[in-house]
C-alpha cells in the first residue's frame, strides 16, 4: 500500500451534480480506484466553497449530496479515502504557513480569480488589451460593500495545500483548473528552494490515459454547466430527463449527403457517443449523413440511453442521502486516514519554517 502513487481530488460542493461531472470527473474517480494501482483521496472541497459566501444551510446540504454522489457512483470507502476538507484542521493551519511563500500579484492575474472578482465587483471584462488593471484598480478602489473577500484571492494557497499536505502525486482534474495546477507546483518549487529542501514533489494533472472527456450541454454550444436547461443532473427523474434531451437545441436537418454537423447536433452526437453503444452512433451517423435522420428519434435514443445509464446511481444516492450513520460513518474513517497523513506532513513543515518546540 504504502509505495503507492497518490491520486488526489476533491470537487466544490456548491450544488448537485450533473452528468458532465459524472463523465467527466467521477466515473474516472472511480475506475482509478477500481484499478487497485493507486492510493487514491477524494474530498469534498468545502472550505473553498466558502470562498462564495454560501447560505450554511445550504453549504451543508451540498456536501451531502456531494458525499452521497460520490459513494452512489461507486467510490468505496474501503477502497478510497474519502473526507470533508474541513474535517483535516491541519489544512487550515498550513495554509496560513504557505500563504507566507505566495505573492498577491500572482493570487490577482489568476484567470479565475480575475473571473469571480468582476462578478463581485460588477465590471464586465475588457475584451482586448489590459486585462489585470482593471479588476486591481477596482479592488483597490472599491467601497466596502463590494469587496473582494480574501478567501477568493488565496484560493490557489488553499488548493495547492490540499494537494502538498497529502504529498499527492497525480491530480485529476479539468482543463479550467489546469492553471491552480501550475500554481501548486511553483508554490512546491519555490518552498523548496527557498528552505534548500527536496521536500515537495511537484503534482502533475491526470488524464486517464486519454484526453479529457467534455460533455456538451444541451443549449446548442458549449459543455453541460449548472445553467438551467443545458444539464441534467445524477438525480433528475425519467421524466425530466426525457423532457430535457427532447427540448435540445438541433438545427433544420441536413439538406446534402455528408453535410458538416453543426454545432448543437455534433453536440448531440458527442453525448451519444457517451452513453450509447458504437452501432447505435453508427446508424444515426449514416442517417445523417443520407438526410433520413429524424433527430426526434435520435433525442429519444439519448434520453434512454442516459436514463439507464443514471437510474441505478439516483436510486442509490436516494438511498444513500439519509443515511446519516452511514454517512457519519465514511467521513470518520476518511477524516480518520487523511489526517493521519497530513499531521505528519504539517509536523515536517514547522519544522522546516523553524517552529520548533523548546
Ligand atoms: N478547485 C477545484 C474545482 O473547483 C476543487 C479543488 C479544491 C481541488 N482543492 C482541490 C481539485 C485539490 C483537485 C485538488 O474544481
Amino acid at each position: 500500500m504504502d509505495n503507492k502513487k497518490i491520486v488526489l481530488s476533491g470537487i466544490r460542493p456548491t450544488g448537485q451534480l450533473h452528468l458532465g461531472n459524472y463523465l467527466g470527473a467521477l466515473s474516472n474517480f472511480v475506475k482509478m480506484q477500481n484499478e487497485g494501482k493507486y492510493d487514491s483521496y477524494y474530498f469534498i472541497a468545502d472550505l473553498h466553497a466558502l470562498t462564495t459566501n454560501p447560505d450554511p444551510k445550504e453549504l451543508h446540504t451540498n456536501v451531502r449530496h456531494i458525499l452521497a454522489e460520490y459513494l452512489a457512483a461507486g467510490l468505496d470507502p474501503e477502497k478510497s479515502t474519502i473526507f470533508v476538507q474541513s474535517d483535516i484542521p491541519e489544512v487550515s493551519e498550513m495554509y496560513l504557513l504557505l500563504n507566507m511563500h505566495v505573492g498577491i500579484g500572482e493570487l490577482m492575474r489568476t484567470a479565475a480569480f480575475k473571473d469571480k472578482a468582476r462578478k463581485a465587483l460588477g465590471i464586465t471584462a475588457p475584451t482586448q488589451g489590459d486585462d489585470d488593471e482593471d479588476v486591481a484598480k477596482e479592488i483597490i478602489g472599491a467601497s466596502t460593500n463590494k469587496r473582494v473577500n480574501a478567501g477568493l484571492l488565496t484560493y490557489p494557497t488553499l488548493m495547492a495545500v490540499d494537494i502538498l499536505i497529502q504529498r499527492a502525486d497525480f491530480v485529476p482534474v479539468g482543463k479550467d483548473q489546469e492553471q491552480h495546477l501550475e500554481l501548486t507546483r511553483r508554490f512546491a518549487r519555490r518552498f523548496n528552494s527557498f528552505y534548500k529542501t527536496e521536500y515537495f514533489k511537484e503534482p502533475q494533472n491526470f488524464n486517464f490515459g486519454s484526453a479529457p472527456v467534455k460533455v456538451p450541454g444541451l443549449d446548442g454550444s458549449g459543455k453541460m454547466g449548472k445553467s438551467e436547461g443545458n444539464c441534467i443532473y445524477l438525480v433528475d427523474e425519467e421524466k425530466a430527463i426525457r423532457k430535457k434531451v427532447m427540448r435540445a437545441v438541433t438545427d433544420a436537418g441536413p439538406t446534402e449527403p455528408n453535410q458538416p454537423m453543426a454545432e448543437p447536433v455534433q453536440n448531440l452526437f458527442t453525448i451519444l457517443k457517451l452513453v450509447g453503444t458504437p452501432d447505435k452512433v453508427q446508424f444515426f451517423t449514416e442517417a445523417y449523413n443520407n438526410c433520413s435522420i429524424r433527430y426526434g428519434d435520435l433525442k429519444k435514443e439519448i434520453a434512454e440511453d442516459i436514463v439507464a445509464l443514471t437510474t441505478p446511481i439516483r436510486e442509490r444516492i436516494l438511498d444513500i442521502e439519509n443515511d446519516d450513520a452511514y454517512l457519519h460513518r465514511v467521513l470518520e474513517m476518511g477524516a480518520e486516514r487523511a489526517r493521519a497523513r497530513a499531521s505528519k506532513t504539517l509536523a515536517d513543515v514547522r519544522e522546516i519554517m523553524g517552529i520548533t518546540k523548546f
